[in-house]
């Protein structure tokens, strides 16, 4: 059974939900034989849009997170939230939990995950914490405030990535393999400095593999994606009014000097000066 997902089936950090529509649209200029590659694929939302519009592109969807880990786990998650929602029955929506049903919930979730070695967090974050807030393992979640957010229907992802071709590789590998005349890259990378967490990758997205990434766009066809915080495509625009002369740093001396602001957060200044 193919339905049509104008959302992930599951909560995810980053998913292209609100692009669904002007996406399917902006794709009839692209060929429907052409061979689409989702280079960060995250939650598939993109790569399921693309294979429904086209069914007989070839669409690759580049799981770098395993969410296909937590789409398996659907059964699990839903059992868990079964047992979980009439604990939570006489609370109103979105209302905080008390510390006493919380103690249930958590002797709930640490009963599954002994049982079936897995709990889908990012699910159960999406069902208990306060909106965008996710936890990734039993303690953060544990440390958490809850409220009652869970969703009174099963989670059901039948036919989502049907025809799709999954692979899970770093973006710049896939796109050194597929490019080609007849590719389209899908192309949205995680944002800059935004919290990541929730993803595989450990670091954070610095300036520099932020810019990196527009190297795949160079003579692509391609999707890009990203947001006015990242201000990418004013720093873009920029250069190209400007006439190369080098790194005006080059040949330059740097020192710093560093200020802490409190436990968690500290700044450094730079001067530099030739
Ligand atoms: C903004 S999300 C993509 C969301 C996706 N378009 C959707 O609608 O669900 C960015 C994704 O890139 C992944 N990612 C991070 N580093 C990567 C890398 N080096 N190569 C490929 N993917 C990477 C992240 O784990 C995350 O899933």
């Amino acid at each position: 059974m193919n339905r049509n997902f104008k959302t992930s089936p599951l909560p995810f950090q980053g998913q292209k939900r609100r692009f669904v529509k002007q996406f399917n649209e902006a794709l009839v200029e692209f060929p429907k034989d052409a061979t689409y590659v989702d280079l960060f694929g995250g939650s598939g939302l993109l790569a399921h849009t693309v294979k429904q519009k086209y069914p007989s592109a070839k669409v690759i969807w580049n799981d770098y997170d395993n969410f296909v880990g937590r789409l398996d786990a659907i059964p699990q998650t839903n059992a868990l939230l079964a047992e979980l929602r009439p604990i939570l029955s006489d609370l109103p929506r979105k209302q905080r939990v008390s510390n006493e049903i919380r103690e249930s919930v958590l002797k709930v979730v640490k009963k599954h995950e002994a049982k079936y070695g897995y709990v889908d967090y990012v699910t159960l974050s999406g069902s208990l914490l306060f909106s965008a807030k996710y936890a990734t393992n039993y303690d953060q979640f544990a440390n958490e405030t809850l409220y009652n957010r869970v969703k009174l229907t099963d989670y059901n992802a039948d036919g989502y990535l049907d025809g799709v071709e999954r692979v899970q590789d770093d973006y710049k590998a896939l796109f050194n393999e597929y490019k080609s005349d007849s590719t389209v890259f899908l192309v949205d990378p995680p944002y800059l400095s935004t919290d990541t967490s929730t993803y595989t990758s450990e670091n954070y997205w610095r300036l520099r593999d932020y810019l990196d990434v527009l190297n795949v766009l160079d003579d692509s066809r391609y999707f890009y994606f990203t947001s006015n915080k990242s201000q990418i495509v004013e720093l873009c625009d920029w250069i190209e009014t400007r006439t190369f002369t080098g790194n005006p740093f080059s040949g330059s001396t740097m020192s710093t000097t560093s200020t802490r602001l409190n436990h968690q957060a500290s700044y450094t200044d730079i001067m530099i000066y030739k």
